[in-house]
């Protein structure tokens, strides 16, 4: 691993065992890109596979040549990846080279969650100084390649180095154009209750693109683009991935030129975006996360799970087991008291849940959510003994305490809002837009920050909370900040999320042993950038079985099983009225970070036998359901999505656990065998079942079978036939393999 400059060709080569990252400095100083990809030879020149080795280029238009971070006006009419507003009114910058410089390690970003290193030794970084001296704009494009990951993350940092203000509409965090236009794209998308659906189309002339406007990633896309060949599949063919630590709004687009190349960039999105940098001033942009897999989608997964789990998730929960949790939303809403707490959590501690969550509505006077955000004093018509009394109740018990807040909110009704009405985001002379009866506090101004800082650490300092759920439930409208003027409010969305990073900052910092869960109703706000404070997130308020199954999959493009929050609920259920077995839902909610999410006291005799088992079933394999190599192995998005199934394996192939489920039983099937994979062929693994059963399944499998066997031939799914009947819908059927 390691950076090479090859003064000749003037190209930097990024390279790992796995991939290769070629830059090379053209003509007319601006930087080309080479190639993104599988690795290729060292010490070798490779400026032949950059067609701009011809000076003068900038004046053929339109000529397709690849460029590393391209600014618009200079006859690349694709789209830019940076746009400046000058003292004149214009917006050319042509950026050329100045120096480089290759450096061990990974330096952080101001302001912004990255990922990192534990020592120099894990990645090696360069630097190119770029500038366009008519308007004193200096550019440093940053790069660093993993020694262990197939990836390369990328940020820039724009400084005004001249004498007059500049305006930054445009910054994207990367920007690749690839040679072809050949791909599928595949994005992550969906709404409240079924985010990260996977959906993919063909690459077509001109722009596609998702995006976030909402001042939060949102529920409707995840910020990241993959793209994959139409031949690609889970385990083989070519796949890249881009994607961005961040949570505000992003954009993410591939854009296929008139000479069937293809552009794609991810950022901030431009829309609404404009920063202004005056003389001295410097703007980072976030990090992206470039990812290529020449293995399948599994191969830019695996890339992503490893290095999210390791090195963009941090702080004293990053490897600790999770515990078990149990919480009280969808068990009592807002009518709970004190005994009706005690008594969940005194069941839950008999069947073994380590964890109790008070969710929304403990404090000032909220029984609905029409009141009381931002007023962080406990209700004592529901808890007369306050956070502190009933978290010591639930402690003598057994079990820790876990605590709901939803910082960034202001209710109408509050005293928060009595106080300081000019607190919340609104546009004076303008009505602001209701969601869920509440306004979102501004976060881009530092004392608000500060207020929150220091009410929320004298609540988490008063009780013996041993864990955060971080809550956003509505997204910002009239966005428009009291604390900037005219001039900058195109700065405001940016400077939301930066008071979001610094709020938890602080906390984590304050709170090392608090485990923060972030959430923001369900995953609106399930991205890179809030991975790296909270190590888990609640993955989707949808805690439907079957609608999990599509769920979790989408999410597990990206994001490692370590930061999946995934509960039973009751039924039917809360957000599709199904009935589900309560098996199915365990075996679904097992992939991730588990618990429960009802009334605890209302479970029958059999279901706490069920629970029983289950919560012991989870601890005695948690290291696998929470960090064990994840393996998908039958899609829900494919054919009728009537099957799932997906494993999860350990490090040295000893131990795995195959999921399997199907939505609608049929009658007569065909024949149905699984194949496993990851493996150690040369072992000899004792199936067991979960739950166990007596039939045909049990019979065919519950044996010692070989690696080699499960991935050629694999597990036997065939139900016998005339048991098919008795069969019934909703089946799920864990398989635990132990090598001998
Ligand atoms: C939305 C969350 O996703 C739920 O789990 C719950 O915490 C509610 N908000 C509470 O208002």
């Amino acid at each position: 691993m390691g950076i090479e400059w090859h003064p000749a060709s003037r190209q930097l080569h990024l390279r790992n065992d796995r991939v290769s990252y070629l830059v090379r400095i053209l003509e007319d100083g601006s930087i080309g890109q080479l190639h993104f990809g599988a690795a290729l030879t060292e010490g070798r020149s490779y400026r032949h596979l950059g067609r701009a080795g011809f000076p003068g280029f900038m004046n053929r238009l339109d000529d397709p040549i690849a460029l590393e971070y391209p600014t618009a006006g200079g006859g690349d009419y694709r789209m830019p990846a940076l746009t400046i507003e000058q003292a004149d009114g214009s917006n050319v910058v042509h950026l050329g080279y100045v120096s480089h410089r290759i450096v061990p390690g990974k330096a952080a970003i101001p302001g912004l969650p990255s990922t990192y290193l534990e020592s120099d030794d894990e990645a090696t970084s360069v630097e190119i100084e770029l500038v366009d001296r008519p308007s004193g704009t200096e550019v440093t494009l940053s790069y660093t390649i993993f020694r262990d990951h197939p990836i390369v993350a990328r940020h820039v940092r724009i400084r005004n180095g001249g004498a007059s203000r500049l305006r930054v509409t445009t910054a994207m965090s990367a920007s690749l154009d690839l040679p072809d236009d050949d791909w599928m794209l595949v994005q992550l998308s969906g709404a409240w209750a079924r985010e990260r659906h996977m959906t993919d189309r063909r690459l077509a002339p001109g722009r596609q693109s998702t995006a976030s406007l909402r001042g939060a990633s949102g529920h409707e896309h995840d910020p990241s683009l993959i793209l994959r060949r139409a031949t690609t599949t889970e385990t083989a063919g070519e796949a890249y991935g881009l994607s961005l630590v961040y949570s505000g709004n992003f954009l993410a687009e591939a854009e296929v030129g008139p000479f069937a190349t293809t552009r794609v960039r991810l950022g901030i999105n431009p829309e609404g975006f404009a920063w202004i940098l005056e003389p001295g001033e410097e703007f980072a942009t976030p990090e992206a996360v470039l990812a290529y897999s020449s293995a399948g989608l599994d191969g830019l997964s695996a890339a992503y799970h490893a290095l999210y789990r390791e090195r963009l998730a941090r702080g004293t929960w990053r490897d600790r087991p999770r515990p078990v949790l149990i919480n009280n939303w969808e068990g009592t809403y807002f009518d709970f008291d004190e005994t009706k707490l005690v008594d969940i959590a005194s069941v839950a501690r008999d069947l073994g849940i380590e964890l109790f969550v008070l969710d929304d509505g403990w404090f000032g006077a909220r029984d609905d959510d029409t009141s009381s955000l931002g007023d962080w004093v406990v209700d004592r018509r529901k808890l007369p003994h306050g956070i502190d009394g009933l978290a010591r109740r639930i402690e003598a018990l057994g079990l820790r305490f876990g605590l709901w807040i939803e910082p960034e909110m202001i209710s109408e009704r509050s005293q928060l809002f009595a106080a300081h009405p000019d607190w919340a985001i609104g546009i004076v002379g303008r009505p602001r837009t209701e969601s869920r009866q509440q306004l979102v506090l501004d976060l881009s101004r530092p004392e608000i920050v500060d207020h929150l800082f220091t009410v929320l650490s004298e609540l988490l300092a008063s009780a013996p909370i041993s864990y955060v759920k971080w809550d956003m439930n509505r997204n910002i409208t009239e966005p428009a900040s009291l604390g900037l003027p005219a001039h900058r409010q195109g700065e405001f969305f940016h400077r939301y999320i930066l008071g979001v990073y610094d709020l938890y900052a602080r906390l984590t910092a304050a709170f090392p042993e608090i485990l923060f869960e972030s959430c923001a109703g369900g995953g609106g706000r399930f991205d890179p950038g809030l991975l790296a404070f909270a190590p888990q997130a609640w993955t989707s308020d949808d805690t439907d079985a079957v609608e999990r199954l599509r769920i979790q999959w989408g999410a597990s493009l990206i994001y490692p099983l370590s930061s999946m929050g995934a509960h039973v609920s009751a039924v039917p259920n809360h957000q599709t009225g199904r009935l589900t077995p309560i098996a199915m839902r365990a075996a679904v909610a097992f992939f991730g970070v588990f618990g429960y999410e009802l009334d605890a006291t209302s479970l029958s005799p059999a279901e706490r036998a069920d629970v029983l088992d289950q919560v012991s079933f989870y601890k005695d394999h948690r290291a696998l359901f929470q960090r064990g190599r994840f393996v998908r192995l039958r899609s829900p998005f494919e054919d009728d999505g009537n099957e799932t199934a997906w494993m999860t394996v350990s490090d040295d192939r000893r131990r795995a656990i195959v999921g399997f489920y199907r939505t609608l039983n049929r009658p007569n099937p065909g024949v149905n065998r699984l194949r496993l994979r990851e493996l150690d062929p040369a072992a000899r693994y004792r199936v067991t079942l979960w739950p166990a059963r007596a039939d045909s399944i049990e019979h065919d499998n519950a044996v010692v079978r070989g690696g080699d066997e499960l991935t050629q031939i694999g597990l036997f799914l065939d139900v016998d036939r005339h048991e098919t009947s008795t069969h019934g819908d909703y089946w799920a059927q864990l398989f635990v393999l132990e090598a001998e």
